[in-house]
Order: C-alpha cells, then structure tokens, then sequence
C-alpha cells in the first residue's frame, strides 16, 4: 500500500464525485492515477477526458474511466454513489436503496485484491460507513467516512458571520451524527485560541439557533438548487490528500468508536487525525456531561437504523 505511484478509484460520478476529483487534482500534485467508476460508463469517461484538460495546469495525472477491478493496487477507494436526497427527506430516508447500492460495490472491490482506506460520503454516511467496514471487513482504521466535517464547516462559516470575524480564526466542531442529532460542541470550542464562551455574548439560545442553522444548511442548499456538492466534495479531497500526502490532519469524521464514551462497534464524527494508515487515532475530546448525553443519543438513533438494514 501506498507506493511511489499514488492512485485513486473513485465510484459515484455524480455531482459529490465529480467535484471531488476536480478538487482533488487542484488539492494535491501527488496522485498519479484517478481512475472514474460509475454504473453509467459514458459519464466516466466524458468526466474523465473533461478532467485530463486541466492536467496541464494541476499536475500530469493519469486519469481515465474504469472498473472494480482497478481497485486491485489503488491507495484510496472514495465512495460517492447512491441516490441523493431529495427536497423535504432526510438522510436517514436514504439507508435501505443506500445500503443495497453499498453492497455491490464494496464486494467486488474486496474481491479486486484492494488493500488500502476506502472514504465514504454517500449518506446516510455514518450508517454507511459502518457498514463499509462490516461488509469489507477491514480494520477499522481503514475505513473512513466524511462525517460532521461538513456540519463543522457550516458552523464556523455561521459563527464568522454572526461574530463578524474571520472564519479561520473560529475552532467549532460539530460532532455526532452527519443528521438531525448533530451537535455544536460548544463548550470546547474556541475563537481565535481564547474559549468561545469566555470570548462572546452567546446565549444558549444564540447555541441552538446555530445548531438549528447547521441542520437545516444541507436542505436549505438542496431546495435552492437541487443538490449538495461542493462542501462534501472539499472535505473528501481534503481527507485524501491527508491519506496520500501523509499529513497528519486533525478534522471531525465518522470515525470508529471503539468503546469511547461507552460507544463501540459505530462510526460516528469525532475528532481524528487521519494519515497514510487511515484514521491513525480517534481524539480522546474532554466532552462536558450534556454533550457527551448528546453523542450517545445520536449513537442510539444510529443503532436503531442498523438495527433495521439488511445487508
Ligand atoms: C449535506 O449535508 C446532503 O449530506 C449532504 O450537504
């Protein structure tokens, strides 16, 4: 795993995947291969020869339509496939079509011989995330999925504006369920290194508002213009070049819980730092006793839909 030629599948050539690859190119110069799966198999490789155009200005990647197969030396299989939301579901409406997509996929790619971190954004993520790692039977910290990273996003992006400063400067994570039991951890979070508590006026109203806002952000963008994408796809760029380049990044991910809270057997956003083996450590965050209530509800919420997939 992870040679001198760096090469990446992605399967799901959909709005999230196509922006992935474009941002991926203009993210980071070390990947050699990017190879487009996609049940349609003339997108991929329209995608493809529409991607190879920019190469002279990113970097001289190989990049062309594919199948499961290529997965065989691949460093990074990205899943995006699966049936978007649509205006008014949420993404737990998503988990039975979902789960069956999920299956015919990760199989054949176990079968290619595939020995390296499969990254998952196709929703439910944290649900199917999980079952990633069952039906691949991976070790944990080879299996990754885009979590709260997005809800985190969209909670710095609203703060910078209700505060008026620099979105850079805010460290607010948004941890638990990439869904409606999400939570703003803002006891631990921080503005520009000082406690955002001891820093501002926020009431706990001002709290819930802003969790509120987080919420709703993705249905809000879906009923304006049919879909979400780039966020997603930023954040799954991001996490891959962590994995390629090696970076030891920190970000919330549906990350494998192990027994930390009293939560095992789950993927669920908390802090990780992500490397070239994958998650290479899910962060002990000194959670106060309400959030720590609010991550086992959403633990909960997420145990009972597996409860109810077949796969
Ligand atoms: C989002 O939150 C739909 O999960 C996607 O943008």
């Amino acid at each position: 795993m992870l040679g001198y030629h760096h090469k990446v599948v992605l399967v799901g050539d959909g709005a999230v995947g196509s922006s992935f690859a474009f941002s991926l190119l203009q993210t980071t110069q070390e990947i050699d291969e990017l190879v487009i799966v996609d049940l349609k198999k003339d997108k991929a490789t329209g995608e493809s020869l529409d991607l190879q155009d920019i190469t002279p200005l990113t970097s001289p990647v190989n990049i062309h339509a594919g199948d499961y197969s290529d997965a065989t030396d691949a460093d990074v299989v990205v899943i995006t496939a699966g049936v978007p939301r649509k205006p008014g579901e949420t993404r737990l409406d998503l988990v039975a079509k979902n789960t069956k997509i999920l299956s015919t996929i990760v199989n054949p790619i176990v079968e290619s011989g595939f020995s390296g971190i499969f990254v998952v954004s196709s929703n439910p993520v944290d649900i199917l995330t999980t079952l990633t790692q069952q039906i691949s039977g991976f070790p944990k910290h080879r299996v990754i999925g885009t979590g709260t990273s997005l809800d985190t996003a969209r909670l710095d992006v609203l703060l910078s504006q209700k505060l008026n400063v620099p979105v850079n400067e805010i460290d607010a994570l948004v941890l638990g369920e990439h869904g409606d039991t999400s939570f703003g951890a803002f006891d631990e979070a921080t503005i520009n290194g000082k406690p955002l508590k001891e820093a501002t006026n926020l009431t706990v109203e001002d709290y819930d508002e802003l969790e509120k806002a987080v919420k709703e952000r993705g249905g809000k963008i879906i009923a304006g213009k049919g879909a979400t994408f780039y966020g997603v796809a930023k954040y799954l760029a991001y996490i891959v070049k962590a994995i390629i380049e090696n970076r030891n990044i920190m970000l919330p991910i549906s990350a494998p819980l192990t027994g930390q809270y009293g939560i095992g057997n789950l993927y669920l956003g908390m802090p990780a730092i992500i490397n070239r083996t994958g998650v290479a450590k899910v962060i002990d965050y000194d959670l106060s006793d309400a959030e720590t209530e609010k991550l086992k509800n959403s633990a909960a919420k997420m145990k009972e839909v597996l409860d109810g997939v077949k796969i």
